[in-house]
């Protein structure tokens, strides 16, 4: 059984009393009968990590989770969050990769390389990102570009360390458009991307991974998406901001 995860993606939003409220009602309303069945992760700002951390306390379903990380250790980076740093809070999962930040900051694969390299030697768990963009997309080349972003950013990997990591697709014209992939087209992708690890890593390998949908996810189609056999989750934006619709897709799983 492939670990089933939850995570919104709160992205540069939301005061810190705006952070503490979401929290608290994500917390209060994640039934107990989800719990155990999926890890639920809040993917806050750098500055609320800490508190929203504290504020989870012990919780084994619901984790805290940064969005980026640097590729470096230490050092004259203004303005940089390190790995090492986000590990020193005990923040178990970052998001690489995620598209705004190859579009808006040029993170490429290779950069991506390495930052996942740096979260799986801390110990902790990147969730890689990857997806097409809309002309991609139309011209019928998206297989192989997501397959070229999981080869030049993961396969590196052992198949240890391939095991720590998760994937999210998101293809980048159902990011915050509100037009979502198709359960159909979403299943289509996590299959590639699942035969494509395969090819590399052998069957079981692949068969552990955990691979999350993102783009537009909301309650009314989290449940369609999430039945696909090689969906294990949800990468979710716009809609983890809102604690009811968030925690109806967290019980959609
Ligand atoms: P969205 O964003 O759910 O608002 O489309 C998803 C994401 O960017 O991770």
């Amino acid at each position: 059984m492939r670990q089933k995860i939850v995570a919104g993606n709160w992205k540069m939003n939301k005061t810190l009393e705006e952070a503490q409220s979401l929290t608290s009602e994500i917390m209060g309303m994640v039934a107990d009968e989800v719990k155990g069945a999926v890890k639920v992760v809040l993917c806050v700002p750098f500055p609320y990590l800490v508190t929203i951390k504290n504020q989870l306390g012990s919780s084994a379903t619901i984790f805290v989770g940064a969005q980026n990380a640097s590729q470096h250790d230490s050092g004259a980076y203004t303005g940089e969050v390190s790995v090492s740093m986000i590990k020193s809070i005990d923040v178990p999962f970052i998001i690489i990769g995620h598209s705004e930040r190859r579009q808006y900051f040029g993170e490429d694969s290779k950069l991506l390389a390495l930052k996942v390299d740096k979260v799986l030697a801390a110990g902790l768990t990147p969730i890689f990102c990857c997806g097409e963009p809309l002309e991609i997309r139309e011209n019928g080349t998206h297989e192989s570009l997501v397959k070229q972003q999981v080869e030049e950013s993961l396969f590196h990997l052992s198949p240890e360390e391939l095991k720590k990591t998760v994937i999210a697709y998101e293809p980048v014209w159902a990011i915050g458009t509100g037009k979502t992939a198709s359960s159909q087209q979403a299943e289509d992708m996590h299959a590639v991307i699942r035969k494509h690890l395969a090819s590399k890593y052998g069957n079981e390998v692949a068969q552990s991974i955990s691979i999350l949908y993102g783009g537009s996810v909301k309650s009314d189609n989290a449940k369609e998406l999430f039945s696909q056999p090689n969906v294990d989750g949800g990468l979710v934006g716009g809609a983890s901001l809102k604690s009811r619709e968030f925690v109806e897709i967290v019980k959609s799983i």
